[in-house]
């Protein structure tokens, strides 16, 4: 089982959200991020499942993080609620991490066999949007891929965002789900070293 994480932060500030929304609307990063999940296994809080269309990802199994044992999704067949990470030790398929902010942090700091050993770190370089609401800030999580990770990939740029792959370093990882995601952020990019 390999445990992917993937964020699109800001440069400077490691803003994600603010409110429910991604400040900033850049349909490459938004391709990428839906092509990244498709078909798989994904895992985020409540507030950023609130936050896709419809509350769902089609063709996704999605595991929902929250407090609220009774809280309802919007598709029971693939979705299912979770009250905590230990729920998804027992998982074996490929599991990616979708964030919000919390489960970012939970993930990149929590329980050593679902800590990811891919991260696809993509950063914006834009002006973000000026919206109301609580920022949603990554740099804790930031700090540990700094810290623990390695950059095998060089930098792909596509409208004001930069993304490579990072892998947790000493970590043995599957090459096929490196070359997928190779595969996915290399169309149409620039590439930088
Ligand atoms: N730019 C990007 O790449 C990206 C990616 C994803 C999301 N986002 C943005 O990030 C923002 C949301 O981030 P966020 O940190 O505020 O919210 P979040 O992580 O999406 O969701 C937080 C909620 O998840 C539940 N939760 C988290 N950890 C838990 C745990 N250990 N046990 C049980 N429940 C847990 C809680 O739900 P309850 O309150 O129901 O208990 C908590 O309120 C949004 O703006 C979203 O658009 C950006």
């Amino acid at each position: 089982m390999t445990v992917v994480a993937m964020w699109c932060r800001h440069l400077g500030d490691d803003v994600i959200g603010i409110g429910k929304h991604i400040p900033w609307n850049v349909p490459s990063d938004a391709k990428h991020f839906l092509d990244v999940v498709a078909g798989q296994t994904i895992v985020c809080g409540r507030v950023t499942y609130e936050s896709f269309p419809n509350r769902t990802i089609e063709g996704c199994r999605i595991f929902v993080l929250t407090s609220d044992e009774n809280y309802e999704v919007s598709d029971e067949a693939h979705h299912c609620v979770i009250t905590s990470q230990k729920e998804m030790t027992d998982v074996e398929e490929d599991i990616y991490v979708a964030g919000g902010a919390s489960v970012y942090a939970l993930f990149m700091t929590g329980k050593e066999k679902l800590k990811p050993q891919i991260v696809v770190d993509c950063v914006y370089h834009g002006e973000m949007q000026n919206l109301e609401g609580k920022s949603a800030v990554i740099t804790d999580s930031v700090a540990v891929l700094q810290k623990n990770y390695r950059r095998v990939s060089p930098f792909y740029v596509q409208d004001e965002v930069e993304s490579a792959i990072w892998v947790r370093k000493g970590e043995f990882v599957e090459q096929s789900v490196l070359k997928r995601l190779v595969g996915i952020l290399e169309q149409n990019a620039e590439i930088r070293w």
